[in-house]
């Protein structure tokens, strides 16, 4: 095993708490290129370098630490989502600072990565989607955020840092390790799960147009309601669905905008984030012709027009087999009998790795199954667990 160090592990992932550190418990609010974030980049930076590698800041404001050679990249997220908690990312990329020191002293060459936006303030997995060549870089800096900017200017404020994007060539392969994110493990009493394949997403805005008019004077039955339009719409969707899904299979609304949004105003307009997930990708798509044809229909009988914007889509993910076997000895070796293999979820930045090389996954539990939420946490043995886990595949996957 590579020659970690749990309690020096523990105290950066506590430090790269500070950064943001908001809200009940242990919260944290640092969304990608927020002033928390920026510089909680810049001191990732200062890890690498002490540690004995090459510190580097891509265009997207990806930090990596590069070791000498071809290596195994360890790492994840270093940004959250609005409201977020310590670990979902921060986790990952201590571990890849911790195993590439570990690496230093073994002589095993391990890089580390913070990849950027993976929590999507501008889509999803935004930094390493264009590090990994699925979206150009002037498609990705025409992506908005809800306020408006756009990720062009976002990267901007990390332009003073920035060089080259990294060549994938000079990887052997890419693990992550994440918290769960779910209730599986913690509810079994379980210290790990060796992933599996990672979930497919479908995600894109849809606007309902109608007619901004006054509340008190227009009738109900004249009106051309925007947000009535979107629940009408929910409703089709929630009904047709229900021959097509699995208990695995997830649809969301998680934004809703509202115009002009006052009380006294029945809104002519009424936008809204719609993603849905699932492992199977003909699922995605036959999901996908449903809200098509709910969003038609909806316009048609309530007299509304529907607009719809590019749609994100990453397809499921499998693992490689010969890291997941690596993991999974490791698994038994460090926790017997108390992990399970599983599939993933959540996305993350592994997706778009995975098209350049072998990719796998490590799961820690959650407790309560809480993450998006500043209650989002995991006992502290089990996040040693997970390093530990992690130190052995990769001392293996490292040795060839
Ligand atoms: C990543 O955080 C996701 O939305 O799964
Ligand atoms: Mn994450
Ligand atoms: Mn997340």
């Amino acid at each position: 095993m590579l020659p970690v160090n749990p309690d020096r592990f523990l105290a950066d992932l506590h430090h790269l708490r500070s950064f943001g550190a908001s809200g009940v418990g242990k919260g944290v609010v640092r969304q990608a290129f927020s002033d928390p974030d920026i510089a909680a980049r810049r001191w990732l930076a200062d890890q690498y370098a002490a540690a004995g590698l090459t510190a580097h800041v891509d265009p997207v404001g990806s930090v990596w630490g590069l070791a000498e050679g071809r290596s195994l990249l360890v790492g994840s997220h270093s940004d959250t989502q609005p409201e977020g908690g310590w670990l979902d990312g921060a986790l990952g990329v201590i571990c890849g600072l911790e195993l590439a020191r570990a690496g230093k002293e073994a002589g095993r060459p391990i890089s580390a990565v913070s990849f950027q936006d993976e929590e999507g303030r501008f889509g999803v997995t935004t930094g390493s989607r264009v590090w990994g060549g699925f979206t150009s870089l002037a498609e990705a800096d025409a992506l908005t955020d809800t306020t408006g900017t756009t990720f062009a200017a976002a990267r901007a404020r990390m332009a003073d840092m920035a060089g080259d994007f990294v060549d994938p060539a000079r990887f052997m392969g890419f693990l992550e390790c994440h918290i769960e994110q779910g209730p599986w493990l913690d509810k079994a009493g379980e210290a790990a799960g060796v992933v599996t394949s990672i979930v497919g997403i479908r995600d894109m805005r849809i606007t309902f147009s109608g007619e901004q008019n006054h509340a008190g004077t227009t009738p109900m039955h004249l009106r051309k309601d925007a947000y009535r339009g979107m629940l009408a719409y929910q409703q089709k969707i929630t009904d047709r669905f229900r021959n097509v899904v699995t208990p695995e299979t997830v649809w969301t609304t998680g934004h809703v905008d509202l115009y002009p949004g006052s009380h006294s105003i029945v809104p002519g307009r009424c936008t809204f984030s719609m993603q849905w997930r699932d492992g199977d990708r003909d699922r995605l798509e036959r999901m996908e012709a449903i809200i098509r044809e709910a969003i038609a229909e909806t316009a048609d009988e309530q007299g509304l027009m529907a607009d719809t914007s590019a749609m994100l889509a990453l397809d499921p993910v499998p693992m490689d087999a010969g890291f997941r076997a690596a993991l999974e000895t490791a698994a038994e070796a460090v926790a017997p009998g108390r992990w399970r293999r599983m599939p993933s979820g959540a996305l993350h930045d592994a997706t778009s790795v995975a098209a350049h090389m072998p990719v796998a996954m490590l799961f820690v539990p959650s407790i309560n199954g809480i993450s998006h939420a500043f209650e989002e946490d995991t006992a502290e043995a089990d996040l040693v667990t997970g390093l530990t886990v992690l130190a052995h595949a990769a001392e293996t996957i490292a040795r060839g």
